[in-house]
């Protein structure tokens, strides 16, 4: 029987609900979520990050990292690559696959807590969805941006809509604060019934950092 779910995630409110939840579903959350769904969407975000990408320092913040599926697709890549999580039961399972550089455990909601590091680029897949972070978070990330830094960020289309994330990025841009901003609509899942609802699309976000936050 299946504990856990994408639906139940997306319920949940505070941030130790995250934990706790994350922390209960870690060991098997690649096998009956990832794989059961046909999840594609670390590999569309890495596919835009490798194709846009212009740096030379290789360093990328993956923010709400998971089990690190994001560093699985990046393998073989050379991006030097720290995640960033709540969850500890979740970051030991992205230990497990000998990509990450570092993994720290973190409120994202609480930008005291965060490193004084400045990456040249900034991703996220899964994270900021229904029940999980909004557009104020979207706005500390910025803190681990390098100037010019590449962010491709994902953003559940529904909750895109739900919470208004383009005006957000329209306050970014006339603040400028970024530049290059633009929207590519990718699929969340592959094949599945669901593959054409607002929930199981994404926005990525694709934009440079250029000012100080
Ligand atoms: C749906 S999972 C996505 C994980 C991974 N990026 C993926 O695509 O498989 C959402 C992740 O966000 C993390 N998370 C939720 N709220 C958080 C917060 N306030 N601070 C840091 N991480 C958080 C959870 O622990 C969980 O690992």
């Amino acid at each position: 029987m299946k504990v856990h779910s994408r639906d139940e995630a997306y319920t949940l409110v505070t941030s130790a609900d995250h934990r706790d939840y994350y922390d209960n579903w870690a060991k098997t959350y690649d096998q009956d979520f990832a794989m059961e769904t046909k999840y594609i969407y670390p590999q569309k975000i890495c596919e835009i990050l490798n194709e846009r990408t212009m740096s030379v320092d290789m360093t990328l913040a993956d923010i709400g990292c998971g089990t690190g599926l994001i560093g699985v697709e990046l393998r073989d890549s050379k991006w030097i690559i720290d995640g960033f999580d709540i969850s500890s039961g979740m970051l030991e399972e992205a230990r497990k696959k000998r990509v990450y550089r570092d993994l720290i455990r973190l409120d994202l909601k609480n930008e005291k807590d965060y490193p004084r590091t400045r990456y040249s680029a900034v991703i996220s897949s899964g994270t900021f969805t229904l029940g999980h972070l909004g557009p104020n978070v979207l706005k500390k990330i910025l803190n681990l941006c390098a100037i010019q830094s590449l962010c491709v960020i994902g953003i559940n289309l529904e909750h895109f809509d739900a919470l208004r994330f383009q005006s957000t990025f329209t306050d970014l841009k006339s603040q400028k604060k970024i530049e290059n901003f633009e929207i590519i609509s990718v699929p969340i899942y592959q094949e599945t019934e669901v593959a054409k609802t607002k929930k199981a699309l994404a926005n990525l976000c694709v934009f440079n950092y250029i000012g100080i936050t």
